[in-house]
């Protein structure tokens, strides 16, 4: 029998045998998770892990039962129970939830939150898109202010900048509110009503249950029909304008270049006011590195109190391979400071014993006990990048004291094992 792994998911390996799939390795993930704690701390927002599924209802009521994500992409099932649960297709709704649920508003007015977990949606295959993905994500709870939007959104960019990405494009936009929405769609429909039959089939179907989602068609026709189609700018009250120029002034102060793309309308139906997106020309159709909005009564419809947030999510996997694309250097892999080689039977006790007791000092030592010729060893430890080689003999058992190699330098260091310690940990 030989297992496959499923299909739209993927292993993190230490290392990748295909080139291509070098963003699943373990050490880039680190590296961009070490990157991505510092610049959310450093915006002041704490991490939370929520489970992985949870029941239906919380994401069929938050995410809109007319989105792609609610009608086709869930992994629901029921439990022993018989309890309708979801993999986890987004963070905002869960984040929400455990909210909610502990009543932290009782504990401040503001909350800022991030967390970096894995997302399950049943998606068509395809580069850039998986049916697990991970991302990191914020939700800031508690302040309307345009503030709030340009914050979350200097704290994505801030990270771009730190992780070395370039060539990257702020989309922005704004929704309005509620009655916003409801007038726009009635315009878009009657400037569409005599295109209907042009439309893609996807666009025909969205016609009816959702027309707002006809504008970010990737279909060339519907953009076609769309060129004259009316704006939703057009359509926000006074308080909205204002929102959305104040977002457009401060992120003129940050210097944070942005587009305005009145296409921009977000796969989940929760938003109203401030989106945005950022994209990478690299990525092609899947090229959203990120994106989010403000989701002001997202948390009273869930049953909390009548609270404003802003947030966003971003696809770690489109980072890494973006990243990689624009041969942004990344740390190397974690090498051993110290490779021991027994040279016969006789000195495998003695090097584990040495390189064990050394371990337990904090240092990260590799004792090859596979019993391989000596050249067949030292070559392993250069393809482990080992610093430093001592191969253990009979000679050395007896004096207790070793040839340690340096592998960058090749120089030779005659050293004692009461000093091997100190000499590897003065090693960065
Ligand atoms: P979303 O746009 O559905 O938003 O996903 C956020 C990001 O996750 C996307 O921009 C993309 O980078 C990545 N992503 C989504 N689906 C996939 C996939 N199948 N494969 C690979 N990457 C993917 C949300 O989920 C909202 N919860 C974001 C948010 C938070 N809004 C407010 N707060």
């Amino acid at each position: 029998m030989h297992y496959r792994i499923a299909k739209g998911v993927f292993d993190i390996l230490p290392q990748d045998p295909d080139p291509q799939g070098n963003w699943r390795e373990t050490h880039l993930w680190h590296f961009f998770e070490k990157t991505m704690r510092e610049v959310a701390l450093a915006f002041g927002y704490e991490e939370i892990r929520t489970p992985i599924f949870e029941t239906t209802d919380l994401f069929t009521r938050s995410i809109g039962s007319s989105s792609d994500i609610v009608t086709k992409e869930m992994y629901t099932f029921r439990d022993k129970g018989n309890r309708s649960l979801t993999l986890r297709p987004e963070g905002t709704a869960p984040v929400l939830r455990s909210f909610i649920e502990k009543s932290l508003h009782n504990q401040g007015k503001v909350h800022k939150f991030f967390y970096s977990l894995p997302m399950f949606r049943y998606e068509r295959q395809q580069a850039g898109r998986y049916r697990q993905h991970h991302q990191f994500g914020v939700e800031a709870i508690g302040i309307g202010s345009p503030f709030q939007d340009v914050e979350c959104i200097h704290l994505l960019w801030t990270l771009y900048q730190r992780l070395g990405l370039q060539n990257l494009t702020l989309h922005i936009h704004s929704l309005g509110n509620e009655e916003t929405r409801k007038a726009f769609r009635h315009a878009l429909k009657i400037y569409l009503r005599p295109h209907v039959n042009s439309l893609s089939a996807e666009s025909q179907l969205r016609y009816e249950t959702n027309p707002l989602r006809i504008l970010d068609s990737k279909d060339a026709k519907d953009q076609k029909i769309l060129e004259e189609a009316p704006k939703i700018l057009d359509f926000l009250g006074e308080d909205a304008k204002d929102h959305f120029n104040t977002v457009c002034a401060l992120l003129n102060d940050l210097k944070i270049p942005y587009l305005i793309n009145p296409k921009l309308v977000r796969g989940l139906d929760y938003y109203n006011q401030t989106v945005f997106e950022i994209t990478a020309s690299e990525l092609g159709a899947q090229n959203s590195l990120g994106g989010g909005g403000r989701y002001d009564g997202l948390i009273q419809q869930l049953g909390g109190p009548d609270l404003p947030a802003f947030g966003f999510g971003a696809g770690i996997e489109r980072i890494l391979i973006t990243m990689l694309g624009q041969n942004v250097p990344f740390p190397k892999r974690r090498a051993p400071t110290l490779f021991l080689i027994p040279l016969g039977e006789d000195a495998a006790p003695f090097s584990f014993t040495l390189g064990s007791h050394l371990r337990t000092e904090g240092i990260s030592v590799e004792i090859d006990l596979s019993g391989k010729k000596l050249k067949n060893a030292m070559k392993a430890a250069s393809q482990k990048n080992a610093a430093f080689v001592a191969v253990i003999g009979d000679d050395e058992k007896k004096s207790g004291k070793f040839q340690l190699k340096n592998m960058q330098t090749g120089t030779v260091e005659t050293v004692s094992s009461d000093e091997l310690a100190n000499v590897l940990q003065t090693y960065p």
